[in-house]
């Protein structure tokens, strides 16, 4: 994972970028992450009064999904980027039973066997640490509490050129010479394939309950269980 040197200049880039986060989604995506956020969230079938944890939150994206259907007791979001989690406050500010927390992924501040679920979507590729993140994923996770992760996968070679040329296209008309976006695509090379990650999970103690492949493979949601 050469492209991540250095936490603080991630932290950096997504305090940047953070007041355009969701409209930059939207336009990269044609809106579609939106359809793949709800439908992932619908397929962790939440039962009511859970506690729920969202790792790498940026501006609460997943929570506004989780909330749409579902009655939870209390939902968490803990990012490292205060610029995201200022937008992520102002957007839940009436919703008593909404919190953010800024903290590091790699060190999250809740007692073992805490949480019915975890979401963690579009974030563990950004994260340096990802070994100890997953560590303490499965220690505040509750024995068979679920574990949701998406991100993007691995499609084919076709899909590939189609899916950069879009997110090129747009970046020039809107950033010009240089844009925060182009570690996007390079983060997004790098990254582990679904397979490689279900390995990984599956060596920290998480087994693997249901795979999606959004749009040939651009996108990959998997739902884990803690198992041990
Ligand atoms: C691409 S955004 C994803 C936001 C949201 N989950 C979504 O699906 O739209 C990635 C987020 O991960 C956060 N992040 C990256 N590394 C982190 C770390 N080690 N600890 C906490 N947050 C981190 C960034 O600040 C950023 O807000």
């Amino acid at each position: 994972m050469k492209y991540i040197k250095n936490e603080v200049k991630i932290k950096e880039l997504f305090n940047k970028i953070a007041i355009n986060y969701d409209n930059n989604n939207n336009i990269i995506s044609f809106g579609l992450h939106n359809f793949i956020k709800k439908n992932a969230i619908k397929r962790l079938k939440i039962r009511q009064n859970t506690l729920i944890l969202d790792i790498c939150t940026g501006t609460g994206d997943i929570i506004n999904y989780i909330l749409n259907n579902n009655q939870p007791r209390k939902v968490i979001g803990v990012d490292f980027s205060s610029e995201m989690l200022k937008l992520a406050r102002k957007r839940f500010k009436n919703k008593k039973y909404v919190k953010f927390i800024n903290s590091n992924a790699n060190n999250l501040p809740f007692c073992n066997n805490t949480f019915d679920y975890i979401t963690i979507s579009f974030g563990f590729r950004n994260i340096k640490h990802k070994i100890k993140t997953l560590k303490e994923i499965n220690r505040i996770l509750k024995l068979n509490g679920k574990l949701m992760h998406l991100d993007f996968g691995k499609s084919n070679k076709f899909m590939n050129i189609i899916f950069e040329f879009i997110v090129n296209f747009i970046l020039k008309i809107f950033y010009k010479k240089s844009s925060p976006y182009k570690y996007l695509l390079k983060s997004r090379k790098d990254f582990y394939s679904p397979d490689e990650l279900i390995k990984l999970f599956k060596n920290k103690g998480f087994s693997l309950e249901k795979r999606v492949d959004y749009l040939f493979g651009i996108i990959s949601l998997q739902i884990y269980k803690k198992s041990s």
